[in-house]
């Protein structure tokens, strides 16, 4: 008789456990057992008992939720049950940061609500544009909104009271309102441009442009194409489960910091080249290869790992990264506005080579979402170091939705890995004249 346990005999001692299994919604994707149960398994009564080891948590679930699926093997990705190709088609951001947050779609009295709450938080003090004032003209616009969403914390200091379920509403409406014009505050910074105000009478995604590219005159009208294909990479970016900027954010939020200091440690981690940091390496690389030519010769370097296909490859997917499918149709629309960037031939041509080639091939390497992304967006205007910032924008709604499931869940406690120490077991202390060079 089948049953949901696993036994597992500890060849030690001879002993053996039963251990039990628990599911997910699909239970071939989500069968786990409780690490902690592996405790119990000690050779003596002065042993710590067994841990599991999982640098990277390469198979290690940390929590449980119900934002987010994905299935690598299949190339599925749902947000809250609903595949992200008809969320992308159909829905716009708002409505899709209203559903990772609340767990359904919106009426449209929830939705008007929303949607003013969080255009009416879009304004920032203004001593924080002193903060920005205060960075060098080419600091990367990655690090100068990770400092001034750290530095909203100064400004909210009730947000501390992560137990209280009206004040976390509060710094969810601010941070999704906020985080755009924090973002463009640091690209006008860059260009050195003067700073934007909010229009509220514009669309969330519109408001940004607006932020991003008015100039002189009196009222910004944004291109309503890529206004539209903005919002579906706002849709397409806006959480991805528990990749490691999402598993910041929860752990740090784990220890009850406030959300202000959480998202920039979320977005700190964005910020590196093997996570939202590679659409700008991308870039770097597409410029590097110059020309179709010169990509069997790049492919040839991969395989001898002198250097990574930036934009390809997932932890999780096997398949084809869905949001990359959706983000390359998106690509001919909004070249149809702004002309075309001539590195998407080449990021083709690359495409093409690399899927035929038993090294990525055999290792199930396809283009992730980050592989597409920067051609459109520089098609639109954004220099390259500006990518990860588009990033971070729609992701602060999945952070948030995650950092609240959290909060939610009684089987969360601050998180804290163990470890296999491996050093020193014991040693006397030598006083400095009598120690010996090691090296
Ligand atoms: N180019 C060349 N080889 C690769 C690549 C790549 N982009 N990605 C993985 N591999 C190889 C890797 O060398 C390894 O080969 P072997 O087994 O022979 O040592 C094998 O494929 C498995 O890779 P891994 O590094 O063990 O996989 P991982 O799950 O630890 O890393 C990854 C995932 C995304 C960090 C990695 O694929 C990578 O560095 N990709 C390039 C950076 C990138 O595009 N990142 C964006 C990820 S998607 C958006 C996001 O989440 O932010």
């Amino acid at each position: 008789m089948a049953s949901d346990s696993l036994t597992i005999t500890d060849n030690r001692t001879g002993k053996t456990y039963e251990v039990p299994i628990q599911y997910g919604t699909f239970p071939l994707y989500g069968a786990s057992i409780r690490g902690a149960d592996l405790k119990n398994i000690r050779v003596s009564a002065e042993d710590f008992g067994l841990m599991s080891f999982d640098p990277a948590f390469l198979n290690s679930a940390s929590c449980k939720s119900a934002i987010t699926f994905i299935d690598g093997e299949r190339g599925i990705l749902r947000y809250r049950g609903y595949p992200i190709e008809q969320l992308a088609e159909q829905s716009n951001y708002m409505e899709v940061a209203y559903l990772l947050v609340h767990g359904e779609l919106p009426t449209k009295g929830e939705y008007d609500l929303w949607t003013r709450e969080i255009t009416e938080h879009t304004m920032v003090h203004e001593n924080l544009k002193r903060v920005f004032d205060g960075f060098h003209y080419d600091a990367h616009p990655m690090p100068m909104l990770i400092s001034t969403l750290a530095a909203l914390s100064t400004f909210y200091p009730a947000s501390r009271h992560v137990e209280d379920p009206a004040i976390r509403e509060h710094q969810i409406y601010r941070l999704i309102g906020k985080v755009g014009t924090l973002a463009a505050l640091a690209y006008r910074h860059t260009k050195g441009l003067p700073y934007v105000m909010p229009d509220n009478d514009l669309s969330y995604v519109g408001n940004f442009m607006n932020m991003l590219w008015r100039m002189a005159e009196c009222r910004y009208t944004p291109n309503p194409t890529l206004e539209k294909a903005l919002d579906v990479l706002f849709i397409l970016h806006a959480d991805h489960e528990q990749n490691c900027s999402t598993n910041t954010m929860r752990i740090v939020a784990s220890a009850e910091s406030d959300p202000y200091c959480a998202a920039a440690a979320a977005a700190s981690a964005l910020y590196g080249p093997l996570h939202g940091g590679a659409n700008e390496a991308v870039l770097t690389m597409l410029r590097q290869i110059r020309s179709k030519d010169k990509v069997p010769q790049f492919i040839k370097d991969v395989k001898e790992r002198k250097a990574l296909l930036m934009g390809f490859g997932h932890r999780v997917y096997k398949n084809y990264d869905p949001r990359a499918k959706v983000i390359k149709r998106l690509a001919d629309e909004v070249f149809d506005v702004t002309g075309k960037n001539p590195l998407i031939e080449l990021a083709v041509e690359l495409e093409r080579i690399a899927l035929q080639d038993d090294y990525f091939v055999s290792r199930k390497l396809f283009p992730n979402v980050d592989f597409y992304s920067g051609i459109i967006y520089e098609a639109m205007g954004m220099p390259s170091e500006y990518f990860t910032v588009v990033f971070a924008v729609p992701r602060m709604a999945g952070w948030l939705a995650q950092w609240q499931e959290m909060i939610l869940d009684q089987e969360q406690k601050i998180a804290r890995p163990r470890q296999v120490y491996t050093g020193v077991a014991i040693r006397d202390y030598e006083p400095i004249e009598k120690r010996r060079a090691t090296s």
